[in-house]
């Protein structure tokens, strides 16, 4: 089996190293349009035609790494009193300061299946943010979306399905932009890996190239932006990598045919920082603001700022090009009512000092720069909700769970316990020490606190007079025979940890170099399993490990995985353990029995520069890879167990009638240009007397104007002119019938268990071509169900859910094979079935 793939992508690869990406300019103006942009885009029109050149510019910009308080802030417009946007990460709470919250992952909370969590946690980090005074909270997450298991991020996102991280993604933007925060989406778009995809570290000289055919990018990578697009977002950031061997921050078949033309997008694109590598191209391929501002951390210059002002007055970039990013930007600002707010920046990234330096990176003007405002609200139960919603309950045999006030348990393993030197001991959370309740990198948060699970677990024990040992040292076999050796239930905790690949942590370089438990992990639970037959694992980790042995291990009578629960870690799990909430969590990705059964993995070294990493297994990754070559996974996608038991019945369809699709036809006016720009040099220098700050990035220039060598700039792209709409576009998310409604799908569901619960009922289909996934995830639910209630699960099938993407006429289309839609517990669990007519 695995040979054949193998084979296949060796054949496929070389004709994929020349992969390219056709050019499409010029790029798409904003519009408003009909929907809920109109107003905010007035708004922005009427703001930024009072705007001069040169505070444009200003407002496309980063001021340069550790030049404001931000992780990034664009320049200002001091005449306006407008003190420019300030964006900060991170997907999971407000990163680089203190009293907030530390949120669950975004895999965690996917993991719950339910449509409230999703906006509720978005909503409140949403808030958090907006308390600490942040315009743009960078998450969520789709890409990675999880191609390969050991990708380093794939827990900042939320599934590596694309019907779920969409879901997710729409919920959390409306949650995020509900709180008056402008959303963020991204990595736009192929980041998979963490190796290579920037060219640092002088190993190679280019980012690699996700070549991705344009199938796979509809079917899979670009359907959860669509979603967001939909949702509204506010914002999108491209990734650093390529593709097709072009740079996605300024790939123009990404950003202006897909984004902004087929998606209809309204917002801005954002560089992730330093993901820039041109000036002018990536005006042209449509980026709108350039983050951090610098060209390299700290390297003082720009693509942007001045350049872009030079480009502006050498008449290389046109007026309505500039107008449009800034229109863009303030839209974004607008819509999500950052002009009601008067909440100023009340934190600074670069320390959690009262005092500081206003501009960290120059050292200069030392001032209050933390006013530790607290932002939390009530978000600890909203916390410790999702983390009971997200663990999945793998295994549970003997009826082993829940426990009820047991005579003795014993607590092993490091990932019980606390970091000894505390939550936030390393910097981005980069170690795994003590129990891990988020990975590393940029995607995190600082801890206000977290509860270890022994420190719940001891707590449960003396509230029930349970005996109770731990063991933290998982090299100790002695004391943890001694505390397992005839407990009642012995609770082993394990982890595997992952993150971005700045920081590498016991040699792993942001992707996992193994499925494998850390720290002993797997030996660990082997040997108290040997000890003790009623042996409960507690699994801690990133995304999959190889499980197989520990399941057939008839000692380990429960299995569960807590994932990164965040700081609420210890009371969630004690809630599901003791049955205070009955699981409901269903596992966003499968497990297999060894990483060679997933059929693509992460390249480590680079053999060519740019590496190529070519996505030959197109649509086929975690289940739908699993199903075409079946292979039997440990745990397939989807599944999860429950302390009560429930049955799907009677299952209907009914066929409603929307209707032809009509493909979207005619053309946007021409580029409109906001208020006028004074093209005399003279008056973009610096101002007399301006006190420049070192290393900060302005929009002004210094005369005489260098003149360089006229370029052969890509065809169109300074082409303002009426441009054609394309058949697939037209609205937020696509063409607006994409998402008519073509068939009601109906199913009961009941619990016939003892105990109150939520299922998650789950609709598939086949799409029936001899190129389609076995199954793919189009809806879902939570059904709550008293013992012996039944519930109906309903579902409206889109257009887009039954269709392909037809590269010929670039189009979405409804195939003529016969389809084929499943309800059930679990993608491999599907009891109903039907034909659709
Ligand atoms: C990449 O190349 C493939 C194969 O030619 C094509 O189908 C796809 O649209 C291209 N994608 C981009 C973003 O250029
Ligand atoms: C551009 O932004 C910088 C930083 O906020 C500010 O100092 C400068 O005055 C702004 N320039 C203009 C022309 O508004
Ligand atoms: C403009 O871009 C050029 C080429 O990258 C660079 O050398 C120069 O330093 C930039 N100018 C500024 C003011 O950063
Ligand atoms: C105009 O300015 C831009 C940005 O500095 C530069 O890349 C381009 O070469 C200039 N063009 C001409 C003709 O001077
Ligand atoms: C915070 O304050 C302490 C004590 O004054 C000082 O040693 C430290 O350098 C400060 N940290 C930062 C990042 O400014
Ligand atoms: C048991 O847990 C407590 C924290 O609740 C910790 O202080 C102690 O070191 C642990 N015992 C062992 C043997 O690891
Ligand atoms: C997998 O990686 C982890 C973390 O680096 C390490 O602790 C473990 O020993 C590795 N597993 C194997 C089988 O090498
Ligand atoms: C299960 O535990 C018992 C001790 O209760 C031990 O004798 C036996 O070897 C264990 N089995 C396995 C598979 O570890």
């Amino acid at each position: 089996m695995w040979f054949s793939v193998a084979t296949v992508a060796a054949l496929a690869a070389s004709a994929n190293a020349q992969a390219t990406s056709p050019p499409s300019y010029p790029a798409p103006w904003a519009r408003g349009g009909t929907n809920e942009w109109q107003d905010a885009y007035t708004k922005a029109v009427a703001f930024v035609s009072g705007l001069t050149l040169l505070e444009k510019i200003n407002l496309t910009t980063g001021v340069g790494w550790e030049g404001q308080q931000c992780v990034g802030n664009t320049g200002s417009v001091p005449r306006l009193n407008f003190r420019g946007l300030c964006l900060q990460d991170s997907p999971l709470g407000v990163r680089d300061t203190d009293e907030n919250s530390a949120f669950p992952s975004g895999m965690n909370v996917a993991a719950t299946w339910s449509t409230r969590l999703f906006k509720s946690r978005g909503n409140a980090m949403g808030s958090e943010h907006a308390g600490k005074g942040v315009d743009v909270q960078l998450g969520p997450v789709a890409g990675p979306i999880g191609r390969v298991p050991e990708g380093g991020r794939n827990w900042e996102g939320f599934s590596s399905d694309p019907v779920l991280t969409g879901v997710a993604m729409a919920e959390t933007i409306k949650g995020i932009q509900d709180a008056g925060v402008i959303a963020s989406a991204k990595h736009f778009i192929g980041n998979e890996q963490e190796h290579f995809r920037q060219a640092v570290g002088g190993l190679t000289k280019f980012a690699y190239s996700a070549n991705i055919d344009d199938v796979t990018m509809h079917e899979l990578y670009l359907w959860p932006f669509a979603d967001a697009v939909r949702a509204g977002v506010g914002s999108v950031m491209c990734s650093y990598n390529q593709v097709n061997n072009s740079y996605a921050s300024q790939n123009s078949h990404l950003l202006n045919y897909l984004l902004k033309n087929e998606l209809d997008f309204q917002g801005f694109i954002v560089s992730d920082w330093w993901a820039q590598v041109t000036g002018v191209a990536s005006a042209f391929a449509g980026l709108d603001m350039t983050m951090a501002g610098d060209q390299n951390l700290a390297s003082g210059d720009t693509f942007w700022g001045s350049n872009l002002t030079l480009a502006v007055l050498n008449g290389t970039v046109p007026q309505w090009r500039l107008d449009d990013m800034v229109v863009r930007i303030m839209s974004s600002w607008y819509k999500v009512g950052r002009d009601k707010t008067a909440i100023p920046i009340n934190f600074n990234s670069w320390t959690l000092n009262t005092t500081g330096f206003a501009h960290a990176q120059a050292q200069e003007d030392f001032t209050q720069v933390n006013w530790h405002v607290n932002v939390q609200d009530d978000h600890a139960a909203l916390i410790r909700e999702i983390g009971g919603a997200s663990t999945v309950l793998l295994k549970n045999t003997k009826n082993a769970l829940p426990l009820n006030k047991p005579k003795s348990i014993a607590v092993i393993g490091e990932d019980a316990h606390d970091n000894p030197g505390g939550p936030n001991a390393c910097g981005d959370r980069g170690c795994d020490t003590g129990t891990l309740a988020m990975g590393w990198g940029s995607g995190t948060a600082n801890f206000p606190y977290l509860i270890a699970p022994v420190t719940a677990l001891a707590a449960q024990a003396a509230h029930d007079k349970t005996k109770f040992a731990n063991v933290s040292d998982n090299y100790d076999l002695k004391a943890i025979a001694a505390a397992v050796t005839g407990a009642d239930y012995a609770l082993v905790f394990a982890n595997a940890d992952s993150g971005e690949d700045y920081i590498t942590v016991d040699t792993n370089q942001g992707d996992r170099n193994n499925l494998t438990l850390w720290g002993n992990g797997d030996a660990l639970v082997e040997y108290v399993a040997s000890l003790n037959p009623n042996t409960i694992l507690v699994l801690h980790t990133v995304g999959a490990v190889i499980l197989e042995a520990h399941k057939n291990n008839p000692n380990i009578t429960a299995i569960l995985w807590a994932g990164l629960p965040g700081q609420e870690s210890g009371n969630a799990i004690t809630d599901v353990l003791y049955g205070k909430v009955n699981p409901q969590a269903k596992t966003v990705f499968t497990w297999g029995k060894s990483r060679e059964d997933y059929g693509v993995d992460v390249v480590y070294t680079a053999a060519e520069d740019p590496l190529q990493l070519n996505f030959n297994e197109g649509v086929f990754i975690d289940y739908r890879h699993f199903d075409k070559y079946n292979i039997e996974p440990t745990y397939e996608f989807g599944y999860g167990l429950s302390y009560t038991t429930y049955k799907y019945s009677n299952l209907k369809i009914e066929k409603l009638n929307p209707g032809p699709y009509q493909p979207t036809h005619g053309t946007t006016g021409p580029a409109p240009t906001f208020g006028h720009i004074d093209l005399d040099p003279a008056h973009a220098e610096f101002p007399p007397g301006f006190n420049a700050i070192p290393f900060y990035v302005y929009p002004y220039i210094s005369t005489p104007v260098p003149t360089g060598e006229p370029q052969n700039w890509p065809k169109g792209a300074t082409d303002g002119s009426p441009q054609p709409l394309i058949g697939s576009g037209g609205s937020p998310g696509g063409n607006r019938q994409l998402y008519d409604e073509m068939y009601t799908v109906s199913a009961t569901v009941t619990n016939t268990g003892h105990v109150k619960g939520t299922e998650i009922a789950q609709l598939y289909i086949n799409l029936g071509g001899p190129n389609d996934p076995k199954v793919v995830l189009r809806a879902f639910d939570d059904l709550i169900l008293d013992p012996g209630e039944s519930e109906t699960f309903t579902y409206q099938l889109t257009r887009r859910d039954l269709s392909n993407w037809d590269p010929v006429s670039q189009n979405w289309v409804i195939s003529n094979f016969p389809k084929t839609v499943y309800v059930g517990a679990s993608s491999r669990n599907l009891p109903l079935s039907a034909r659709l007519h």
